[in-house]
Order: C-alpha cells, then structure tokens, then sequence
C-alpha cells in the first residue's frame, strides 16, 4: 500500500462523501421534476452524475495506491423539500462539508508528505472552490430576481441554461 491507514481511510470516507453526495442531488433532482421545475431537475440530475465522477476518482485513486477502495451504503436523502431555494441553500451547506473534508486531507498528505495525494488532492480543492461559487451565485439570484412565481420561474430557466452549458474543468 503507497498511502498510509490514515489516508486510506480519510479518502475512503471521502468515497462515502461523494457518493452521498451524489444520491442527495439525485433525490433533489427527482423532487423537482414531480414539483414542475424542470430547469432545476436537469441542473441536479447532472450534479448528481457529476458527484458519482468524484467518487469513482477516488476509487480508482484507492485502487492504485494498493489501498482497496470501499463501496458505502448511502444514507436515504430527504424526499421533499421546501422550495427550490431551500434546496439550494441545502446543496450550499454540502458543497461546505466536502470542502472541509478535503482540506483536512491535504493537511494529512502535507503532515505525512504524501506527495501523490497532495498532487491528487489539488483537482478537488480547485473543483470545490467552484462548487461553492456556484451555489453562493445561484441563491444571489433570489435576492436579485425575487421570489415569487415569475421570479422562480426565471430562476429555473437560469438553472435549465446552466445545465445545459459544459462546465469547465477546474485546473489541477
Ligand atoms: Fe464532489
Ligand atoms: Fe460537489
């Protein structure tokens, strides 16, 4: 094994992390597509599809360290949910935690000059700043546009263009 027990259980933590992740934006994205707001499905269908990426980037990282990754269960996300800015404001407080996770892994591959997991780490430090930005971006626009039915209504159109636009890697 080329990474210490720490790391390997720090990232696999971090396996369990995305993947939940992952299933919390997927039971967003089908609350949105029952409740009407289909710019908002699209956007969380992808983040999920997205969060399933990290994850398998970890596994694979895992696996070729000679550390065995380990498939989590999930833990069941909510089936409903107050509005799409709640939901918003949940993705927000997410995105937090993962970034909190993550930092704390580059301090254990800077402690442990884990000089390949502090390389591999930098991909996601970069992809978290824009996670975070993201969603701060997207619930300024309740503020901006507003909140009633129109307002959402723009809002969701924003989050149908923006689901449909590539998103841009972050530089590693
Ligand atoms: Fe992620
Ligand atoms: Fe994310």
């Amino acid at each position: 094994m080329k990474i210490s027990p720490k790391m390997k259980k720090a990232l696999n933590d971090q396996v369990a992390l995305e993947a939940n992740a992952s299933s919390s934006y997927l039971a967003m994205a089908s609350w949105c597509e029952v409740t009407g707001y289909e710019g908002g499905a699209s956007y969380f269908y992808a983040q999920s599809d997205e969060e399933r990426t990290h994850m398998l980037k970890i596994v694979h990282y895992l696996n070729d360290m000679g550390a065995t990754a380990t498939i989590p269960a999930t833990k069941a996300p909510a089936t409903s949910y107050k509005s799409l800015e709640a939901i918003i404001k949940t993705a927000l407080k997410s995105e937090q935690t993962v970034t909190a996770a993550i930092h704390k892994m580059v301090e254990i591959a800077q402690k442990e000059k884990d000089h390949s997991t502090y390389a591999f780490l930098e991909w996601f430090v970069n992809e978290q700043v824009q996670e975070e930005t993201k969603f701060e971006t997207l619930l300024q626009k309740f503020d901006l546009i507003g909140r009633d039915k129109l307002a959402i209504n723009e809002i969701d159109k924003l989050l149908a263009a923006q689901a449909a636009a590539p998103e841009a890697e972050p530089a590693a």
